[in-house]
């Protein structure tokens, strides 16, 4: 057995593949601003040919199969490194972080145990740590890195069950003596109905409270719920804000929310997966006011931060009932070292990549100033793309200084929201099939727009140029009315 094992193939092939997978990337990352964002479907009995060939039973040529699953991806795939995908917060990640992906993957620690990994463990305490800071979080906050912005909400919701019901961790709901609810906006990132079935507290726990004007949660709404549920012997345990909110990037009057939450005993999360990024920027991070009160936080790396997926983060002041969510102890786990906390004890995930890392190589080799110039420079954009739209006759439907602009076409409107929605759905297609960008539709408190988004560090005022006018043409190959 002193021969080399049939899966180790040695530095020197390892070195080939690798540098034909950066080949591949880069070339990618040259040639596809110049291809459509989303390719026309082509149908997949290619793709299903391909697969069916891949039975696994023999080796294939590494170069050549590299370039095969490289082919698929740019051919079937939304491309969300393009500089004209005005998607759902989908960054072009930066090199740092696609750097950072490959230390990670290469190095493989193992975060579960702090004994494991000790330098990994600090960065990303490190990491969360600066976060906090620059949110005005207090300089005991703990936190942990999660797969993503649902993740880091559902750690929220358990540390705030935790927090409430000291039976909880025990007993869960079936020791409760009331149900459980907890409020977010309409407008919130949906997630929530699933963390709620996930917890056991069910989907009706969650109070999606009406909106104001500026699709901000409605407070004086939000009082009257929370009394109404109480009068129906209701337990209200947690407030949760949204900072950015998905379709249209309202953010909830955060001050206003703390100062409820404390009055009525709950747990004041801030869900800021994408807008919390602004926290980097001096003259933005003041949208964010009132967040610092916040017993828990969510920002996504991985969105506005331009961090590969999966990163999203998970703060909150409250280390010790975070603690008490994910207490585990096992004979086959590595002893606690000094005090440090182990991530797999107090987090969701127990075995645990180093997501971090490509987080902590951006902000380390780019600086903070930089990252504040491009979420300014960003909001910039958006402010341009708003004006242009505005400009060629379309309403905008949203309210808020962050870069994603929801619009329609008082055209459309006129016929009532569900014909208003099938011809948005149709001109926001045409853009899509036409290859020039992606855009999306959404409803926002019910009234159908389409939403264009800032998410590429690679868009650049033509870009915004080419959007406003592949729309423009859409529109008017769609006149209103015409069956
Ligand atoms: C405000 C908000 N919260 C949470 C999420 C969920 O994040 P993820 O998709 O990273 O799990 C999103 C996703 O867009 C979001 O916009």
């Amino acid at each position: 057995m002193d021969e080399k094992g049939p899966l180790d193939i040695g530095e020197d092939e390892g070195a080939r593949l690798l540098t034909a997978a950066v080949d591949l990337v880069v070339r990618h990352a040259k040639d596809v601003a110049g291809g459509p964002v989303a390719p026309p479907e082509t149908g997949t009995a290619w793709l299903r040919d391909w697969l069916a060939g891949q039975d696994f039973e023999t080796a294939g040529r590494p170069e050549h199969t590299l370039r095969e699953v490289m082919a698929a991806l740019r051919r079937w795939g939304v491309h969300t490194t393009h500089p004209r995908y005005f998607g759902l917060f989908n960054p072009t990640p930066t090199w740092w972080g696609v750097a950072g992906e490959l230390l990670a993957a290469g190095v493989n620690p193992q975060l579960a145990a702090y004994s494991h990994a000790p330098a990994a463990v600090e960065m990303e305490r490190h990491v969360l740590r600066f976060m906090a800071a620059r949110l005005g979080l207090p300089a005991t906050t703990e936190g942990s890195f999660t797969v993503g912005g649902a993740e880091a909400n559902l750690t929220a919701v358990i540390v705030a069950l935790t927090r409430r019901f000291p039976s909880y961790p025990g007993t869960g709901t079936y020791g409760l003596p009331r149900r459980p609810v907890f409020y977010a906006s309409a407008e919130s990132h949906l997630a929530w109905l699933k963390i709620a079935h996930m917890t056991g507290i069910g989907r009706e726990a969650v109070r999606l409270v009406p909106v104001d004007a500026a699709h901000r949660m409605d407070t004086g709404r939000l009082r009257e719920m929370v009394e109404a549920d109480r009068a129906a012997d209701r337990d209200p345990f947690l407030l949760a804000a949204t900072a950015g909110t998905t379709a249209g990037g309202a953010v909830d009057p955060l001050p206003e929310l703390a100062g409820l939450a404390a009055e009525w005993g709950l747990h004041f999360h801030v869900d800021a997966a994408w807008a919390g990024a602004i926290a980097l920027s001096d003259s933005l991070r003041p949208l964010l006011a009132g967040v610092e009160r916040a017993d828990s936080v969510t920002v996504d790396a991985h969105k506005w931060m331009s961090a590969p997926m999966g990163a999203g983060m998970l703060l909150t002041p409250h280390g010790t009932a975070l603690a008490e969510s994910f207490r585990a102890t096992t004979s086959y786990m590595p002893a606690e070292t000094d005090g440090a906390p182990d991530p797999y004890a107090t987090s969701v995930q127990w075995s645990r990549r180093f997501a971090g890392l490509k987080v902590f190589l951006a902000l380390a080799m780019a600086g903070r100033p930089a990252y504040a110039a491009q979420i300014e420079r960003d909001v910039r954009l958006g402010e341009l793309l708003a004006r242009r739209l505005q400009e060629e006759g379309w309403r905008r439907v949203n309210d808020t200084v962050l870069p994603v602009v929801c619009v329609a076409a008082p055209e459309a409107e006129a016929g009532g929201a569900e014909s208003s929605a099938a011809w948005h759905d149709a001109v926001a297609d045409e853009v899509v099939r036409g290859g020039q960008a992606w855009i999306s539709t959404v409803r926002l408190a019910g009234r159908p727009a389409i939403r264009l988004c800032l998410t590429s560090h690679r868009t650049r005022v033509e870009d915004v140029e080419a959007v406003v006018s592949a729309l423009g043409d859409a529109r008017k190959r769609n006149p209103v009315g015409y069956a």
